[in-house]
C-alpha cells in the first residue's frame, strides 16, 4: 500500500543501519548504566532467549507482540502540552506519524483472545527532526516492578513437555511470591477486553519527567483515549476468526479515521514514579494534549512499522526517562530483539515470501 511512508523508493539496508545504529547507541547506554553488563546480573539477551524458550522463535518477527499490524496517521496538538513539556509535538500543529497495533506474546500465529491485553506503539516525526517512540498497553498497570521480576514470570509461564501449558503451580507460586503482581492481575479479572482495537484506551505505564520551556519538571503518564465508546468483545467473533481485530481495524478505517485523544497525567508529590504497578489516584491533573488520528492500516509484512523498535527512551527534548528500572531493560530488550529479526529478515529472499510465510501460521488478519 502506498503512503508518505513507504511508497518512496528506499535503501532497505542504509534504512536498517540507520535505525540499528539508534538503537544501539540508545540501547548500549541504557545497558550500560543499567549495569545490565555486570557479571552474573540479568541480561537482555537472556530474557529475549527465555521470551524465545516460551513462545518459540518466529523468524523475523518481534520476540514480544509478535502478532500486529502497521498504521499512519498523524497528531493534531491543541497546544496544551506546553505547559508541561517543550518538546516541539505540544506545540499548536499536526505532526505524522506511524504506529502498530499488536498484542503481547511471541507467537505471530496467535488467536486475538490468546491474551487479554492489546497494544499501541507510536513514532511521531516531530518537524525539528526528532522522534518520540512509544509503546503502550490497554492495562492501566504493568505486572512486575522490575526487569528481574519480568525474567522471573517468564520462567513460570514457560510451557512444560507434559502439557504444552505452564504448570499451574509454578505460576501460583510466582504470584505468591510477587505481591506486586497483584493489581494487574485484579484489574484484569474485573475488566472485559474491548471488542477492537478502535475503542481501547491504551496506557503509558511507565512514568516520564516532562520539562517545560520554564525549567518546570514533573513526573508524567499518558494514555491515548478513544472517542469510540467501549464495547466489550464478542468470545464468539474471534472464536470464529483468529485475526479478527486486525480484519475489524481495517473495517472501520475503509470508513473514516478513527481518533484518540493523548491525554497527559500529572504526578503529585510522593506518587510512585519508578513503579509501574500502581497506578496515581484518579484526581490527579489530566491534560487533553490533542487528537491523535489514524488514517490507514498496513499489514505489517510490507508496513514501514515493521522495522521500527519502539524504544520507549528515544524521546524529544521535554520529555526524559523517570528512574523506573523497565524502561533501561526495556530498551536493552528491544534491542536484541530488533537485531535478531532484522538480521533474519536480511535473510530472507522478498517481503512476498515473508507474507505468505505469516499465512502459513494461521495469521490471516496481518493481511485484510
Ligand atoms: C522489562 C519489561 C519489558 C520487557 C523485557 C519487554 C520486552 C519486549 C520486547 C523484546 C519487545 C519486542 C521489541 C521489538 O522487537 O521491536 C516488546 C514489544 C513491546 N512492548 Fe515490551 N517489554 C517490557 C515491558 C513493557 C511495558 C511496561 C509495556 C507497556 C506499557 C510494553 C509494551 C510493548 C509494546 C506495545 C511492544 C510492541 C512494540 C511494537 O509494536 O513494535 N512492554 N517488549
Amino acid at each position: 500500500m502506498n503512503s508518505p511512508f513507504n511508497a518512496a523508493p528506499v535503501c532497505v539496508p542504509c534504512r536498517l543501519a540507520a535505525i540499528g545504529a539508534v538503537v544501539l547507541l540508545a540501547g548500549g547506554a541504557f545497558v550500560w548504566t543499567a549495569g545490565w553488563l555486570t557479571p552474573k546480573r540479568l541480561s537482555a539477551t537472556a530474557v529475549v532467549d527465555q521470551l524465545q524458550t516460551d513462545g518459540g522463535t518466529h523468524a523475523g518477527y518481534r520476540r514480544n507482540h509478535a502478532k500486529g499490524l502497521c498504521f499512519e496517521g498523524h497528531f493534531e496538538s491543541n497546544g496544551a502540552g506546553e505547559s508541561l513539556s517543550r518538546a516541539e509535538i505540544f506545540r499548536a500543529g499536526v505532526t505524522p506519524l506511524i504506529g502498530r497495533f499488536s498484542m503481547p506474546g511471541s507467537n505471530p500465529g496467535a488467536p486475538d483472545n490468546s491474551v487479554p491485553v492489546k497494544s499501541m506503539a507510536l513514532l511521531f516525526k516531530l518537524h525539528d527532526g526528532e522522534q518520540w517512540r512509544t509503546g503502550m498497553n490497554t492495562v492501566p498497570v504493568f505486572s512486575v516492578r522490575t526487569p528481574e521480576q519480568f525474567y522471573q514470570q517468564l520462567q513460570a509461564l514457560q510451557p512444560v513437555a507434559a502439557t504444552g501449558k505452564p504448570d499451574p503451580a509454578r505460576v501460583a507460586a510466582f504470584y505468591a511470591a510477587t505481591p506486586d503482581s497483584a493489581p494487574l492481575r485484579q484489574w484484569i479479572a474485573t475488566h472485559q477486553p474491548s471488542s477492537s482495537f478502535a475503542n481501547a484506551t491504551f496506557y503509558s505505564v511507565n512514568a516520564f519527567r516532562f520539562t517545560n520551556a520554564s525549567g518546570q519538571t514533573q513526573a508524567v503518564r499518558w494514555s491515548m483515549v478513544p472517542e469510540l465508546p467501549y464495547m466489550a468483545l464478542d468470545p464468539q467473533a474471534v472464536a470464529h476468526n483468529p485475526g479478527f481485530l486486525a480484519q475489524d481495524l481495517t473495517q472501520r478505517l475503509a470508513a473514516g479515521p478513527l481518533r484518540w485523544h493523548l491525554i497527559l497525567t500529572v504526578a503529585a508529590p510522593g506518587d510512585p514514579v519508578n513503579d509501574a504497578t500502581r497506578v496515581w489516584p484518579a484526581d490527579r491533573p489530566h491534560i487533553d494534549a490533542g487528537t491523535l488520528v489514524i488514517e490507514r492500516s498496513v499489514p505489517q509484512a510490507v508496513g514501514a512499522c515493521r522495522d521500527v523498535n519502539f524504544d520507549p527512551t528515544i524521546l524529544p527534548a521535554g520529555i526524559s526517562p523517570s528512574d523506573d528500572p523497565l524502561l533501561a531493560a526495556r530498551s536493552s530488550a528491544y534491542s536484541v530483539s530488533f537485531n535478531r529479526r532484522t538480521r533474519e529478515e536480511a535473510q530472507r529472499a522478498a517481503p512476498s515470501t515473508r507474507e505468505s510465510d505469516e499465512n502459513n501460521e494461521g495469521n490471516p488478519g496481518d493481511h485484510s
